[in-house]
């Protein structure tokens, strides 16, 4: 613990978690949420309402007519992908620096599978899935802070096939889950999110194992290295998702196409 504290109290500025995301993060829990308890949220926010707006009238949703308020432009994409698009949009400004874009797009790839399994195989609310999917690596944010060309520098032996985790204990002395701990704290983030930011890479000594297991295994299913053997047997069977045949590769292939098809919009 003293390494990690060590390490946050050296950097000079946490980023604050935005209000909107930590309100539109409490409304995934609320059934009864409406589209208008969503705008009314991000009415305060202009510069995200203009993304949302600009978003919502591009090409991709394909409408014919100019959107110009932001209600009618959330009841048209649907509550739920207006929750998690606001999510994203407006957790942006904190992956500015070159070195979080990378960071940006996995979250992105590993929040779009997460809802997607959550979603074609029944396993937990998929707005949620979506949320700790995006939220899972967060950590890392702080190695970013640290030393920007630390995960340019180690690609060639993650390639080679070491795993990112031992690279940062090697080289920080701790690693994301770690750090993704104490940012949760400071954000006061809900316990399940935080809860996978902390086990995703032991989904078995959770205590919310299924959450821990999705993350677990669309992290290593996005991956751009991803071999079909990557996924243990154990997390395909608590998931009850059969990784091993070639549906893997029909799962990954819509996953990325949806996901970098959000990356892209979200990027102009
Ligand atoms: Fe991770
Ligand atoms: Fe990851």
């Amino acid at each position: 613990m003293d390494e990690i504290q060590r390490l946050i109290n050296n950097l000079r500025e946490i980023p604050a978690m935005p209000n909107v995301v930590m309100q539109a993060i409490n409304l995934v829990k609320d059934p009864n949420a409406s589209v208008k308890d969503l705008a009314d949220i991000i009415s305060y926010d202009q510069s995200l309402s203009a993304k949302v707006l600009t978003l919502v009238n591009s090409a991709y949703y394909g409408f014919s007519q100019q959107i110009t308020s932001i209600n009618r432009a959330l009841a048209l994409i649907g509550m739920a992908k207006a929750k998690n698009l606001i999510i994203t949009i407006a957790m942006r400004p904190m992956f500015t620096k070159q070195s979080d874009k990378e960071l940006w797009k996995h979250s992105i790839r590993v929040a779009v599978g997460c809802e997607y399994f959550a979603k074609h195989k029944n396993i937990m609310n998929s707005d949620e899935a979506f949320v700790l999917g995006f939220m899972h690596d967060v950590g890392k944010m702080i190695f970013n802070m640290k030393d920007p060309m630390f995960y340019e520098n180690i690609k060639e032996r993650v390639e080679a096939g070491e795993r990112p985790i031992d690279l940062e204990n090697e080289y920080f002395g701790c690693n994301h889950t770690q750090t993704g701990i104490i940012l949760a704290k400071k954000w006061q983030l809900p316990v399940v999110i935080s809860n996978v930011m902390k086990y995703h890479h032991e989904p078995s000594e959770s205590s919310m194992v299924m959450a821990c297991s999705l993350v677990n295994a669309v992290d290593l299913l996005v991956q751009d290295n991803y071999k079909l053997e990557d996924i243990d047997l154990e997390i395909s069977n608590t998931l009850g998702i059969d990784f091993s045949s070639s549906k893997a590769e029909v799962f990954r292939d819509e996953i990325l196409e949806e996901a970098d098809s959000l990356f892209e919009r979200l990027s102009t």
